[in-house]
């Protein structure tokens, strides 16, 4: 069994919730904190337009908060698009970085994750790279070979000195209510720990959190927490309410 010193909680907002949404939302979750063990780390990806509002509320707590997407550069004529270095500036300790999402809908790439992940690392950010695969991935054999490569190819620019986190969440899981059984999630989970050790050797690669993500709930959160391998959640849907965020949170025991 591996000793896990922490347990993250990490919530995917997405695209919810407006300015006075966060800001009610924090302003309850905040005081639930107390009945979470202290091994317990919540983290908070918001939504880019409200991450002034989480600043405000976050900063001088205990709970990581950042963004959902970051630019490549910390400036420049890049119409849309989030800063790290502003993200930086505001407090923020995270950012997510290759969400399926974000390589399906908005065609990122390992090379351009890659980039981010220097970006990020280089401005005292911790990202956290998610790679998963596809249904028919899965159904054709092929769910280890895809998530190493995207694994490998994401890190090729990595400070493995410097602090990231890896999300494993196959992306026949996220938001369809079809969780990976704990024996799934941990075989995967231990693919993508060998790959790590290969890439930046042992000790590192046992200290760089490995996160399940995909329709976690309080219901599921106990069993696949208990699993070896997975030292923390990513949870989109579940994570909009702060009652079953906080469920989940109680529900671990490490
Ligand atoms: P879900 O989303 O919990 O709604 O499946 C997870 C994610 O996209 O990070």
């Amino acid at each position: 069994m591996r000793k896990k010193q922490q347990f993250i909680v990490a919530a995917n907002w997405k695209m919810y919730k407006t300015p006075n949404e966060t800001e009610k939302f924090l302003k309850e979750f905040l005081p639930m904190q107390k009945s979470f063990s202290t091994k317990i780390q919540n983290v908070f990806f918001i939504p880019a337009m409200n991450l002034s509002v989480a600043a405000a509320l976050l900063n001088g707590t205990n709970i990581f908060w950042g963004a959902q997407n970051i630019h490549f550069e910390s400036e420049g004529a890049f119409t849309g698009e989030n800063s790290p270095k502003v993200l930086k500036e505001m407090g923020a300790q995270v950012c997510l970085v290759g969400h399926s999402e974000r390589r399906s809908l908005f065609s990122e790439t390992d090379d351009l994750c890659a980039r981010k992940m220097k970006s990020a690392q280089g401005l005292g950010l911790a990202p956290m790279l998610c790679v998963g695969e596809s249904l028919d991935e899965r159904k054709s054999g092929k769910t280890f070979q895809v998530i190493t490569e995207q694994l490998k190819n994401s890190l090729k620019l990595l400070d493995a000195q410097k602090k990231f986190s890896i999300a494993y969440e196959p992306v026949w899981a996220i938001g369809t209510g079809q969780v990976a059984t704990s024996k799934e999630a941990g075989e995967a989970h231990l693919i993508l720990r060998k790959a790590l050790n290969e890439l930046i050797g042992e000790s590192l690669a046992e200290a760089a959190p490995i996160l399940y993500g995909g329709s976690v709930k309080p219901e599921n959160a106990l069993e696949l927490s208990n699993e070896d391998q997975i030292d923390g959640f990513l949870i989109g849907g579940a994570s909009l309410k702060t009652e079953s965020l906080a469920q989940i949170s109680q529900v671990i025991k490490i």
